[in-house]
């Protein structure tokens, strides 16, 4: 078994083909990256991987791009998605301000920020992946009508992204898809009866594709449909 240093050094030095390590040649020519044209989906911090493999696998038409600082969660992450036969993932590792140049204005049609380090200290709000400096840049690489898809069990990161929305006049809806894939923590946190915030928001103003309600359940009742999604990809 590998240990996490000689992991590190793996995806570093050897990074499997999935992980892209010049982000930038694609600017615009993501589609080259999958070797088909489709929509795409970025996840950002998307730690061990298992939302992105679950929605992957969910959604064979879009190509996904898992994005993560840490290579031995990229390693974890690219072995799901290896485990599933995903052929519709790529991998970007680093930081999230710097690998955003991967993409190009109107590149994205959905962006997922799934329960992000909260980072509660008001002086560290900079390093929120809400800031509004944040939200601006995703708002120039989502398409019109693109989505944000925002979780998080810390209530007062999901007020600060509802404030934010606010002064950035972002139309948002706060709800949870009920058959959403779960991810690493929130599967962690539904089993300690931990209560998880959600919402949508189109940061180019144009909620035309609004979800139908029908799909969408208030956070407290959509925890009680863990048991329903749990355990399935
Ligand atoms: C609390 S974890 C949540 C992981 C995953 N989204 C989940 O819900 O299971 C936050 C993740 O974001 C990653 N992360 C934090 N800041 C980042 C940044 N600036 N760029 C890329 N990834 C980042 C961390 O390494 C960590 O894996």
């Amino acid at each position: 078994m590998r240990t996490k240093l000689t992991t590190i050094r793996f995806m570093q030095e050897t990074p499997p083909p999935t992980v892209i390590t010049e982000p930038t040649a694609l600017l615009g020519r993501w589609q080259e990256a999958f070797e088909r044209q489709a929509p795409l989906h970025l996840e950002i911090g998307m730690g061990k991987g298992l939302h992105l493999a679950r929605l992957a696998y969910r959604s064979p038409e879009i190509n996904h791009v898992g994005l993560e600082l840490k290579p031995d969660r990229v390693f974890m992450a690219h072995g799901v998605c290896r485990r599933y036969g995903l052929s519709n993932v790529r991998f970007l590792m680093g930081d999230a301000d710097k690998l955003l140049e991967a993409f190009g204005p109107g590149d994205l049609d959905m962006i997922s920020v799934l329960f992000p380090d909260p980072w509660p200290n008001a002086k560290q709000a900079k390093h929120r992946l809400t800031h509004p400096d944040r939200l601006r840049r995703y708002q120039r690489l989502l398409k019109p009508g693109g989505m944000l898809n925002f979780r998080t069990d810390h209530a007062s990161l999901f007020h600060y992204t509802v404030s934010v929305l606010d002064e950035l006049e972002i139309p948002y809806q706060i709800a949870i898809p009920v058959n959403r894939p779960l991810t690493n923590f929130e599967e962690r946190y539904l089993i300690q009866g931990r209560e998880v915030f959600g919402l949508i928001a189109w940061p180019n103003g144009q909620a035309e594709t609004r979800i139908p309600e029908a799909f969408l359940l208030r956070a407290r009742e959509a925890v009680t449909q863990v048991e329903l999604v749990a355990g399935t990809i």
